[in-house]
Order: structure tokens, then sequence, then C-alpha cells
């Protein structure tokens, strides 16, 4: 574990890689992985680079305020945690020291339904935290039902449905891996605990041995083939808003909206499903455009790593951010003090970027500041008075 000190002096690209020194290596693999060959994790960071933002001068930018609200809720930084499963491979208490993390950030959390530890102890160990809670539409849909209910009692204030993952793709490699070590297998602490639950089909899948449970039983309940009459039922057992996650195309955020969610996050699964699905940030515009003035409010995640992608997204429609993997290498690096260094260090960031391209609030970010490079490549915005290049038609 890092000091206080310590960490104040590590970048982003510090906190992976003394994250990968400090996670075992199952678990860093775990967390490490994406689907295919990569190429949706990877551009999903890249693309960011393909934005610019088109600053403005002489503003008089003095303070500048990154609070926000999400559904109604205020936030002090447009910046929070997304679900991912598993945070015990990054800390001994798992979901529990991230949750103080964020709620002394004064963000907010999504917990993963695959979280390492219970609903009720992360409420219980950070008892102010604004929290949302992450399900799958399970084969059972008891599970799902557990989960809604355990979150409502807990405090939370919406179910994020993922609806990109009709089927987990990395499941078979990763279980063998983990079969391997043993862990999934005897160790309880390394076990997705919110899905054990006192119903006669995990009795029975767990009669027949621990292996049958974790390699059978709890990969078919994503064998899920969902649609929205699914989402209908969702909302049938619960009043808690639902935001989606994982959706990528104008047409699905349309449907969503007409579904009734509550919100949007643009999202591809950190690259770990669908492998050629587009960067988030690419696919945010026409998400943006189709929820129109509906009031669904759209988020973004994948690929987020500095204050500039934040005021990137921000500035291409997104209401806030979420971070997947950086929560689990501020987690593995300082527990609690390194997930709020992650919140401190990209919030001081994203101020500097809001100073230097003058916008003095989040509200304040004018549509065109942050275009795609191709605006650069478009003749009408070359000069007028520009010279023709006497060997083609292009313009010096
Ligand atoms: C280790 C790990 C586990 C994840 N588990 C879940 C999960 O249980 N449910 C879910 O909806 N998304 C899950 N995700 C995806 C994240 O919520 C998020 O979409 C993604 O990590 C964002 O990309 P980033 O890691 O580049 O920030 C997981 C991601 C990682 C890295």
């Amino acid at each position: 574990m890092i000091n206080s000190q310590e960490l104040r002096r590590l970048s982003m690209d510090d906190f992976q890689a003394k994250a990968k020194e400090i996670i075992e290596k199952e678990g860093w693999d775990y967390y490490n992985y994406a689907a295919g060959r990569r190429w949706t994790y990877q551009d999903s960071i890249n693309a960011f680079e393909r934005y610019i933002i088109r600053p403005r001068i002489m503003c008089g930018i003095g303070d500048r305020d990154i609070t926000t609200t999400v559904l109604g809720h205020r936030i002090s930084v447009p910046i929070c945690a997304a679900p991912s499963a598993l945070h015990v491979y990054a800390h001994p208490n798992g979901e529990r020291e991230s949750a103080k993390g964020v709620e002394e950030s004064g963000s907010l959390m999504i917990l993963s339904s695959e979280a390492s530890v219970t609903i009720a102890d992360v409420a219980e160990a950070a008892p102010g935290g604004f929290r949302w809670m992450q399900t799958y539409i399970f084969k059972n849909r008891k599970h799902t039902e557990h989960i809604v209910r355990q979150a409502e009692r807990a405090g939370f204030k919406a179910i994020v449905l993922t609806v990109d993952s009709p089927v987990t793709v990395n499941w078979d490699e990763l279980d063998d891996n983990f079969a391997e070590e043993g862990h999934l297998n005897t160790d309880p602490n390394y076990r997705c605990i919110n899905l054990f639950i006192d119903i006669p089909e995990v009795h029975e899948a767990k009669a027949s041995g621990d292996i049958n449970l974790v390699k059978r039983y709890l990969p078919d309940q994503h064998n899920s083939p969902i649609t929205w009459d699914d989402f209908e039922w969702l909302k049938s057992i619960t009043s808690l808003p639902i935001v989606c996650k994982g959706i990528l195309t104008a047409e699905a955020a349309k449907e969503a909206v007409d579904a009734g969610a509550a919100g949007i996050i643009v999202s591809a699964h950190g690259g770990r499903q669908l492998d050629g699905a587009p960067a988030p940030i690419d696919a945010l515009a026409e998400v943006v455009d189709a929820v129109g003035d509906s009031n669904v409010e759209v988020y973004l995640d994948g690929g987020i790593r500095s204050g500039t992608d934040i005021f990137k997204a921000l500035g291409r429609g997104a209401r806030a951010v979420f971070l997947g993997r950086p929560i689990l290498w501020g987690l593995a690096c300082g527990g609690a003090a390194g997930v709020k260094r992650i919140f401190t260090m990209l919030g001081n960031e994203l101020k500097d970027v809001m100073a230097l391209s003058g916008c003095p609030s989040l509200q304040e970010i004018p549509s065109g500041m942050v275009v795609h490079k191709s605006y650069y490549e478009n003749r009408e915005h070359v000069s007028k008075s520009a010279k023709t290049c006497p060997k083609c038609t292009c313009k010096l």
C-alpha cells in the first residue's frame, strides 16, 4: 500500500503500473482482460485523441464549478465509479473500501451485482455514500429480484441494468484460470457473493459441488436472451429509476427512451464484451441527439484516463463520466485514499482544462467547442486567403 504523500505524486500511468505490481496475477489478468483482439478496449482509450478542444480566451475565468447533478442528486465532481466485479482482488476489504473512497470524494458509486461483498456490507461501510446498483436480468429472475430488493433496503437510489451482455464472453476462459488457482472454488471471498442466495436452485447446484456452481450454474445465469419486455418486468418490480448501461447507437437509445429509462450510459463495457463495438466517445453524439429533449440523462464510460478526456466527453454531451479500471488501480495502490486520489487528480485536471479552454462551469461548455478532428480537415475552415498549391488543388 502506498502512503498518501506518495499517492499525490502518481500519474494515472503510475497508478496502473503500481497496481500491476501490487495485484496478484490472476486478479490483474481479470481486471486487465479485454475481449477478442482488444480492439474496442484500445480504441476506447485512443479515440479521445480524435477530439479537439477549440479554446475561448479572455473569459475572466476564476473559480471553476465542477459540481453537477445526476438524476437530481448533487455530486462534487462529474466523475463516478462504474460497476466492476470482485474488488477483493485489489484490496482485502473489497467494495467496502472503494465505497469509502467514493463517499469521501462526494461522488456516486455503481455497485456491481458481482461484487465480492454483500450489498448491505457496502452500505454499512460507507453509510453516507450515494450509490446506484447494477444488475443483469439473470436467467433465473430470482437473482435479479434479490439484488433489487437488497439495494432498495440499503438505500441505493437507482438500478443500472447492463444491456450489452446477453452472454458473458469471458467467463469460460477466466474460470479455467480461477479454477486452476483454486480461488473461486475454495475461497468464499472470491465469489460473487450477492448471487449466492437462499433459493433451491443455488442449493442444488451447490450440492453437486462448488465446481458445478461456479462453472455451470452461475455462467448459465448470463445466458439470458433479454428484450424490452424484461425491462418492463424490471420496472414492474421496483419504483427506483432505471439506467440502461451499454448503449452505443441512436436506435438503441430511442428504444431505451421509449421504454422509460431514466438514464443511459454510453459504454462498450470497457472492451470486455463485443470486440469491434465503437469507442464510446465516438458513439456519444448520436446517442445524445437521439435522446433529444426527453430529459433522459446521458453518461459515458470507457477509456477515461485524464481531465482532458472528461472535458471532451462533457463537451460532446455527457452529463457525467464513469471510471472502471482506474478505480481498481486506485484501490490497489492506496485503498480508500487511493480511490479518492483518482477523483481528486482527475477533478484538478478537469479544472485546469476548463480554465485553459475558457469554461467557468460545466453547464457553459458551448456546443462546437469539442470537435472531431475532421473539423480541421474540412476545406470550409481553411482561411479564405490561403494560397492554392501549384501542383494540386489543396490549400497551403
Ligand atoms: C474488472 C472489471 C469488471 C467489470 N464488471 C462489470 C460488471 O459487473 N457489470 C457491468 O455492467 N460492467 C462491468 N465492467 C465494465 C465497467 O462498468 C465499465 O463499463 C468499463 O470498465 C469502463 O471502461 P474503463 O475500464 O476503460 O474505465 C467491468 C469492468 C472491469 C474492468
